[in-house]
């Protein structure tokens, strides 16, 4: 008897030992090639925080941003911490040639891409009525045109490395206009019907599109003054920290999840806002200023 449970419990331990390599393995790219992902906005805030979750998982990085200095120190910090290669591009994204440049560049070095995060945007407090024409336009094409762009010019390289992966970062301002913020929720709302119908359009392709929309990430000292001003309490009980939400944007984008919320409340919040009737939730939000 006492034979037999001994046999038993080697058995489990030798299973959960196999199990465990097989887990860890899946997180693992397979290939002889490391696959590469490209994280637009990866130098800092949420793209770095996704960069991270992906060096994680041994996936080599391409980073952009506007600042060289910024995409160093991304770099030096991932390189010393994880086994990846990480090459960075200085680049302006809401410039109409970058998408096209940057996918050239890509294609000339033969990237095996396996993601593209698009997760690069500009928000502010208070947007239309407010800043001048200029501003506005840089808003819209950065956080949809960008978008827009990289994943058509970088698609047959994403297509001729699938199964692939692209994550579209939104906000849960994209659930409902918000007045004081019209065209940043509006070009929020635009790349996730866009994420929506690509998600179908890609999917014979076997490129799979997430889009994460975030509650608050105090990413900077404004986004948490302005989250405390507007939801108080709730607002930063809904806040999430940057590098948890990388976690998720990451876990949940290679189980092929279409949205993603991280956070239990700002799910929860999110469910309400999309059920809601538009006229209540614009009311709403221009009632707290928002
Ligand atoms: N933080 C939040 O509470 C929150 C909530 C919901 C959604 N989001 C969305 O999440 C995304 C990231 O937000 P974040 O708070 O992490 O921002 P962040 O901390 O300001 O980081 C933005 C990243 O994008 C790069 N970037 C900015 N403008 C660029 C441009 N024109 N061309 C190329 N790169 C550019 C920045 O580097 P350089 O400055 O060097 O260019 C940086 O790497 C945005 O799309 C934002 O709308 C944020």
């Amino acid at each position: 008897m006492s034979s037999c449970f001994k046999s038993a419990i080697f058995i489990l331990f030798v299973l959960s030992v196999q199990l465990q390599n097989l887990q860890a393995k899946s997180a693992v790219p397979s290939g002889a090639v490391r696959p590469y992902a490209l994280v637009a906005g990866g130098s800092k805030g949420i793209g770095f925080a996704i960069a991270e979750a992906l060096a994680k998982r041994h996936y080599n990085l391409i980073l952009i941003a506007r600042h060289e200095a910024g995409l160093k120190q991304a770099k030096a910090q991932l390189e010393k911490n994880y086994a990846v290669r990480v090459e960075i591009i200085a680049k302006d994204l809401s410039f109409e040639s970058s998408a096209t440049e940057i996918a050239t560049w890509c294609k000339e070095k033969k990237i095996a891409l396996k993601m593209l995060c698009n997760v690069a945007g500009f928000g502010g407090t208070n947007d239309y009525l407010k800043l001048p024409l200029d501003s506005l336009r840089y808003m819209a094409r950065l956080n949809l045109e960008s978008t827009m762009a990289l994943s058509l010019t970088l698609l047959p390289l994403l297509e001729s490395n699938a199964p692939s992966y692209i994550l579209n970062v939104a906000s849960m301002a994209g659930f409902a206009p918000i007045p004081e913020k019209n065209m940043y929720a509006a070009t929020k709302s635009a790349v996730l019907s866009f994420s929506y119908s690509l998600r179908y359009q890609l999917k014979k392709k076997h490129i799979s599109v997430s889009c994460l929309c975030p509650g608050p990430v105090f990413t900077k000292p404004s986004i948490e003054t302005d989250t405390k001003e507007k939801l108080g309490w709730f607002g930063v009980q809904m806040a999430v920290p940057v590098a948890r939400v990388g976690e998720i944007a990451v876990e949940r984008t290679l189980k092929k999840r279409m949205i993603i919320v991280p956070g239990t409340l700002a799910n929860i919040s999110s469910g309400v806002i999309r059920f809601l009737p538009q006229r209540w939730t614009t009311a709403i939000y221009a009632g707290l200023g928002g």
